[in-house]
C-alpha cells in the first residue's frame, strides 16, 4: 500500500513508518520540515512531502495517489498550549485532523487511521479531551475506511516523559513525581503502538471502522512506574511527591514566557488517569503489550 504519514518525524509516528516499512509499504512523510526525513535512520526509504495540517491549503495534492492516511500529529512543545501563538489542541488534534480528513476525501484516498488518545470525548471539559473527541467524531463521519488508535501513556526511545525522569534519576538523588494522589496509567511501549498501527493494516478487514484502547497489561500508579524505571536502570533515588496545587502555583508566572517550560495547564495533562479497555486490541488486532519493565529493558539495559 502507499500510506502517507502525517506527524511520521514524531515520537508515535515515526515508530509507525518505521513498521509500515519494514512490512513493505510504500511510506511518504508529510512534514512541516521535508529536508529532516532522510537524517532520520528509522525513516530509511521513506519519502517526504512539505504540508502543515493547520493550513488546508498546503496539503493540496499531497495525498494524491496514496491507498491510506496515518495521522500522529500534535503540536510543539505539547501539552503546553501557547494560545497566542495558535498552538493549541483545538487547531492541530481537531481542525489539523479535519483538513486531512478533508484532503484524504478530495484525493480518494480510501484510507484514514488516526493517533487519537485515552480519553477522548467530545462532550469533556479538558480541551485535550475534546478536541480529540471532535476529530473523532468527525472521522466517523467522513465515509472514509476509519481506524482509531487511542494510546494510554506511551513510552520508549525518544518520549518526552519517562525519558525526562531517566534523565533525571541519572544525575540527582531525587526524583520528583507530580501529584499526591495514585494516577492510575497503563503506559505502553511505542512499538506496541506501531504494532497496532501495522496490523491493522495488515488484518482482514475486521480491523476498519473500529476504535481501539491501548495500554500495557497493568494498570499502575506514577509511582510504581518511577520505581520500575530505577529498578531498571539499578539506580537508588528518592522519589519525591510533589503536590498537583504547589506545581500548578509555581508554574503560573511561566505562562507569559514566549515558550513556557510549563504552565498549570500542562500539569493538569501529566496527572490524569489513563486507563483502557484493551479487550477488543487484543482479539481483532491480535496484539499484547509487553509489562513496563520488559519494554524498559529493551532500550534502558545496555
Ligand atoms: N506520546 C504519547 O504518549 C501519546 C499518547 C496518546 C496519544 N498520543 C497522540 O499521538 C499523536 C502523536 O504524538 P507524539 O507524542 O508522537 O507527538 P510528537 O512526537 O510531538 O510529534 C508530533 C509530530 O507532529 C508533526 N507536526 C507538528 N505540527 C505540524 C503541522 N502543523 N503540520 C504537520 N505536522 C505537524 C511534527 O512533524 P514536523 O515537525 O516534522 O512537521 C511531528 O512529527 C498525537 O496526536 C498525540 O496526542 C501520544
Amino acid at each position: 500500500m502507499k500510506i502517507v504519514v502525517a506527524g511520521g518525524t514524531g515520537f508515535l509516528g515515526r515508530a509507525v513508518a518505521g513498521s509500515l516499512l519494514d512490512s513493505g509499504h510504500a511510506v511518504t512523510v508529510l512534514t512541516r520540515n521535508p529536508d529532516r526525513v532522510s537524517a532520520i535512520p528509522r525513516l530509511a526509504g521513506a519519502n517526504a512531502t512539505r504540508g502543515d495540517v493547520t493550513d488546508a491549503s498546503t496539503l493540496r495534492g499531497t495525498l494524491a495517489g496514496a491507498d491510506a492516511v496515518v495521522c500522529a500529529v500534535q503540536f510543539p512543545n505539547h501539552p503546553i498550549e501557547v494560545e497566542r501563538r495558535g498552538l493549541t489542541y483545538d487547531r492541530f488534534d481537531r481542525l489539523g485532523t479535519e483538513n486531512l480528513i478533508g484532503e484524504a476525501q478530495a484525493s480518494g484516498v480510501e484510507r484514514f487511521l488516526y493517533l487519537s488518545g485515552a480519553g477522548a470525548d467530545p462532550a469533556s471539559d479538558k480541551v485535550w479531551y475534546r478536541a480529540k473527541g471532535r476529530a473523532e467524531e468527525s472521522l466517523r463521519r467522513s465515509g472514509l475506511r476509519y481506524v482509531i488508535l487511542r494510546p494510554s501513556w506511551a513510552y520508549g526511545p525518544g518520549d518526552q516523559a519517562l525519558s525526562k525522569f531517566a534523565s533525571i534519576a541519572r544525575f540527582s538523588p531525587l526524583l520528583p513525581q507530580l501529584g499526591l494522589r495514585p494516577q492510575r496509567i497503563q503506559p505502553v511501549h511505542v512499538d506496541d503502538v506501531a504494532l497496532s498501527a501495522r496490523r491493522s493494516f495488515e488484518q482482514t478487514e475486521d480491523a476498519w471502522d473500529k476504535t481501539f484502547e491501548i495500554g500495557g497489561p497493568e494498570v499502575m500508579t506514577m509511582n510504581e512506574v518511577l520505581h520500575t524505571l530505577l529498578d531498571v536502570m539499578g539506580l537508588r533515588r528518592l522519589v519525591v511527591p510533589v503536590p498537583t496545587a504547589l506545581a500548578k502555583l509555581g508554574t503560573a508566572p511561566l505562562k507569559l514566557l514566549p515558550s513556557p517550560p510549563m504552565t498549570p495547564q500542562g500539569i493538569e495533562f501529566a496527572v490524569q488517569d489513563g486507563v483502557v479497555d484493551t479487550s477488543l486490541l487484543e482479539e481483532v488486532l491480535e496484539v499484547h503489550p509487553v509489562p513496563l519493565r520488559v519494554g524498559l529493558e529493551r532500550y534502558l539495559v545496555p
